[in-house]
């Protein structure tokens, strides 16, 4: 049976156009100060079409479908250091590629294997060095071509086929994402229970304590890594939107908001859940819960086939911007209606990002977020809060399989105006969608969202 990465690599292959090569290197190892490297992570596109999480390799893909993997040699001294390589000659049966040779091979056959094409597709502005190094295997080429070798003519985005192909989720792979979405919604209930019982028992807890609870229960089901750094912000830090799990205390009266989710088998998932740290809402905070959440369900249901990426954001606005109005975060007097309040973006100071992005191998994943077929249809408008001129394109049409965050919030920083028993509360409710042919499929709920069920699960 051919592998899925045999099938997604005969799918590229497909559109690599006649003469056509692919090269695609994973990622390097990066070092974190002397000696010590950062966890190794590999490249997302470079393990769509492999499944190979080793560093130090790199595939090439002809249009005829033929694929040659460089690798790291297996190397007895090193493998006692550093641990089990695959190397080349196992590679060809365990990752289904045509051939594999070691990495160090890769400056010695890349000219040979160029001659004679007509396009060299690479990732552009991914990996550093990557264009001056094709440019000097195509040296090596033209050094040739006295000798009648002909020398691709052509550079190509690789990334522009792959982030398509990667836009819209196979069934493995949707499979996967629910598996991580699974664990991370577990890490949250337990992250909440143990806010409550920690202070239940009197004990002063700090944000690092709910970042533990996190990390502990994306690794006990196997995760290899959070997706992303975990946002763990107490009271008034929800209101910083790249905050990261600190030490400040976590106090009874206060609201916490988790943005946390952790990467399974190079999949992400992305929650986050605000809660009462004791376990009970007061009533501003209820309030303003109650109406992101009503804005997420109008996002949500704004999400299915057919519709635009940008709907599920329009909706959450639509329902912020009355709401703003009806708690008198704004001023009817001053903002005017709901329609004003959208038209000049006057939610912007508690709403300032959208409502979700694409989510995948990366937790911000790839793909276009303009319809490809529609891009030369630009209009111009004014933005009312910056003047500057804006070319719109119009967002992409959402299809089956395609997967997005919907992750609406509010952040009320003290200023004249505002209530003050709203300042310091930041709320964001975050689900991961996978787009059916009728709405959506929310993978995220195995943590609630409804404000009594998290009361419940605390107590
Ligand atoms: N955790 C990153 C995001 O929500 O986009
Ligand atoms: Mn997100
Ligand atoms: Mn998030």
């Amino acid at each position: 049976m051919t592998s899925i990465h045999a099938q997604r690599r005969a799918r590229l292959a497909a559109q690599l156009g006649a003469g056509g090569i692919a090269i695609i290197p994973t990622a390097p190892e990066r070092p974190r100060n002397r000696d010590s490297d950062f966890p190794y992570r590999h490249d997302s596109y470079f393990y769509y079409l492999t499944g190979f999480a080793e560093p130090g390799a790199c595939l090439v893909l002809t249009a005829e479908g033929d694929s040659l993997l460089f690798c790291r040699p297996k190397d007895v001294e090193r493998e006692i250091w550093d641990g089990y390589r695959l190397g080349p000659e196992a590679a060809v049966a365990t990752l289904d590629v045509d051939a594999a040779l070691p990495s160090d091979r890769l400056d010695t056959e890349l000219p040979r294997l160029l001659e004679n094409r007509q396009r060299v597709w690479f990732p552009f502005a991914t990996h550093e060095g990557l264009a001056a190094r094709v440019e000097g295997w195509l040296n090596a080429v033209r050094a040739r071509v006295r000798y009648g070798a002909l020398c691709p003519a052509e550079q190509a985005d690789v990334c522009a086929l792959l982030d398509e192909m990667r836009l819209v989720k196979d069934a493995h792979e949707l499979d996967t994402m629910r598996r991580a979405a699974d664990i991370s919604a577990r890490a949250h209930i337990r992250a909440m229970q143990r806010s409550a019982r920690m202070l239940r028992a009197g004990q002063d807890v700090r944000e690092y304590h709910l970042e533990a609870e996190l990390l502990a229960a994306f690794r006990e089901e196997g995760s290899q890594f959070p997706a992303y750094g975990s946002i763990v912000a107490a009271g008034a830090n929800a209101c910083v939107l790249h905050y990261r799990a600190d030490t400040a205390p976590v106090r009874a009266g206060e609201l916490v908001l988790i943005d946390a989710g952790c990467e399974l088998d190079g999949y992400a998932s992305d929650i986050t859940r605000t809660f009462p740290a004791d376990g009970r809402f007061t009533g501003p905070q209820r309030a303003l819960y109650e109406l992101v959440l009503a804005s997420q369900q109008a996002a949500i249901a704004a999400t299915r086939a057919g519709a635009r990426f940008n709907d599920p954001h329009e909706a959450t606005v639509a329902v912020l911007a009355q709401g703003l109005l009806d708690l008198g975060l704004l001023d009817a007097g001053k903002v005017g209606s709901a329609q004003d309040v959208i038209e000049q973006r006057a939610y912007f100071q508690f709403y300032m990002h959208r409502t979700g992005h694409w989510l995948g191998m990366d937790v911000h994943d790839c793909g276009s977020y303009v319809e490809p077929a529609e891009v030369g249809q630009t209009s111009e408008r004014r933005d009312p809060l910056s003047g500057e001129t804006i070319l719109n394109r119009p967002s992409r049409i959402l299809r089956p399989g395609m997967v997005l965050t919907i992750e609406p919030g509010l952040y009320v920083r003290p200023a004249p105006g505002v209530p003050e028993q709203f300042h310091g509360i930041g709320i964001r409710i975050e689900d991961d969608a996978i787009v059916t042919e009728g709405g959506c499929e929310l993978i995220t709920r195995g943590v609630p969202v409804e404000a009594d069920e998290i009361e419940a699960l605390m107590h």
